[in-house]
Formats: C-alpha cells, sequence, structure tokens
C-alpha cells in the first residue's frame, strides 16, 4: 500500500518533498530525477530554491514526465519551457542534463522510443515526482492506458484538455495530442511520490490509492509499485477511507525512516 502522508497545506508538501530530493542529491550528485509540470509540483520547485543554494547540482540529471505534441516550441506553456523555467533555471541544473520529451511532429515517430533509451541510459529514474489529472490520469496516461505501456503520444481526453485551458487563452489553443512517459515507464522509477492538493482532486487520489486497481483510473497503477509516497492535503485527501490510519502510520513512522 502507498504511504500516504497528510499535510496541513501545499507548502508543507514542497517542503517535505523537497528535504527528500535534496538528501538524494547530497547522496549522489548525479542524481535522476523525474519532473512533472503542471501546477501541483510548484511548491517542491519553490521548496528547492532556497534549499538547493550552496548546493552542487552541476551534474544532477532529470527526465520530464510528457510534452504537447505539435506545440510552438517557443510557446511559453510548452513543457520544454515550463521545465526551463520553473526548475531549470531557479535551481541552477545543466539544461543539457534535463530532458523533456519531443513533441515536434517531424520526428515524433521515434521520439517515444528515443526517449525510453535515454532514460535507461541514465540509468532510470531515481524519484518521480508525479501530479494527478481529476480524471485520473498520471502523466498524461489518460483513461484506458496499459499498465504496461512506454513513452508514446497519446490523446488528450475533453476533460484534461479543459482543466489545462487555464495555461491557454482558450481551449482551442489547449494541443490534442501529447506524448507521455508510459504507466510501465513510471512504474520503472524507484520511488514515486504523488502529489496533489484540493477538493477536484480528491476523487482521483481515492481512486487511486485505495480504488480497485484499474485501467480505467491509471493513477492506480501506483498500487502495483513497492514505493510510494503520496502526499496530499486535507481537502485531496477528504475522500480516503483510511485517512485516520494514514494520520497514525505518519505520527508513529521512525524518524530514520524517512519520506
Ligand atoms: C504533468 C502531468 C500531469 C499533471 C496533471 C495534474 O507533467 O504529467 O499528469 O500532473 O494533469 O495537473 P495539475 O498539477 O496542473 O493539476
Amino acid at each position: 500500500m502507498a504511504e500516504v502522508v497528510i499535510v496541513p497545506d501545499a507548502a508543507s508538501a514542497g517542503a517535505l518533498v523537497a528535504d527528500e530530493i535534496v538528501s538524494l542529491i547530497t547522496a549522489d550528485p548525479e542524481v535522476v530525477l523525474g519532473l512533472a509540470t503542471g501546477s501541483t509540483p510548484l511548491p517542491v520547485y519553490q521548496a528547492l530554491r532556497e534549499r538547493l543554494a550552496g548546493v552542487d547540482v552541476s551534474r544532477v540529471r532529470g527526465f520530464a514526465l510528457d510534452e504537447y505534441v505539435g506545440i510552438d516550441p517557443g510557446h511559453p506553456e510548452s513543457y520544454r519551457n515550463v521545465i526551463r523555467r520553473e526548475v531549470v533555471e531557479p535551481l541552477g541544473l545543466d539544461p543539457e542534463r534535463i530532458h523533456v520529451p519531443n513533441g515536434a511532429l517531424a520526428t515524433i515517430e521515434h521520439a517515444g522510443a528515443d526517449y525510453e533509451r535515454a532514460i535507461a541510459a541514465a540509468g532510470g529514474v531515481e524519484l518521480q515526482i508525479l501530479g494527478i489529472g481529476t480524471d485520473g490520469h498520471i502523466g498524461f496516461n489518460e483513461p484506458g492506458s496499459s499498465f504496461a505501456s512506454a513513452t508514446r503520444v497519446k490523446t488528450l481526453t475533453e476533460q484534461t484538455r479543459h482543466d489545462n485551458a487555464r495555461f491557454f487563452d482558450s481551449i482551442d489553443q489547449v494541443p490534442m495530442h501529447c506524448i507521455t512517459q508510459g504507466l510501465g515507464t513510471i512504474l520503472r522509477a524507484r520511488h514515486l511520490v504523488l502529489l496533489a492538493f484540493g477538493e477536484g482532486k480528491a476523487e482521483a487520489v481515492a481512486g487511486a490509492v485505495e480504488g480497485p486497481v484499474t485501467a480505467s483510473l491509471p493513477g492506480s497503477a501506483i498500487q502495483l509499485h513497492p514505493r510510494v509516497s503520496v502526499v496530499v492535503d486535507e481537502a485531496a485527501a477528504s475522500r480516503l477511507r483510511f485517512a485516520d490510519y494514514y494520520r497514525y502510520t505518519w505520527e508513529n513512522k521512525p524518524a530514520w525512516q524517512g519520506l
């Protein structure tokens, strides 16, 4: 079962996860991090800014989860640009070592296989940050995605395009297709850290953590992984049946175990 940590707010979640990431970087300056975009991981990146001042991050490596297909590379909401703006530049990472799936149409047929090879060549992802969509997607693995899937092109659901329209001028500008790490790819990371905040995520979180393991709710794939931390605020935890047990477990967790 995933470890569920219920925190008072997004900033506390960011601090908790950032502390874990700093420990990893300190232990291995070439650590491979799995990066997510969207609003959810921003408190983690924010907390890392203060914590990484003075830490040598020049050899840290990273792989983002996904990218829109065919988006203008100069578009501020292309995930390549989001990762550069929110992660690479503020944290002082080496842009050559931080990878985002290539959504360019000219090379899209082999972009998924190329990305899988690059992750494997780096030795795999140590800690993968995940958000979750209101329809239960992780990465952009929409309902129905195979648990064995690798990085490939997917069609975004109308719900996801609607949810992401806030980053664009209108829903018509939200691309129809994306390239995303598969559920199989995500499950190969050695530690999954899924974050969620707000009431709107409560149903997806409950389904992912406690619901049946089903491709209809791709986030439920986390139940197949041996090391998962789900870090949520009270609102996102509000539909969890065993919330009291998760609180009790966290309060009584031996300090040496970390996240
Ligand atoms: C982003 C990603 C998506 C988001 C999800 C939630 O790289 O893979 O799964 O994590 O759509 O988005 P936010 O965080 O904006 O609610």
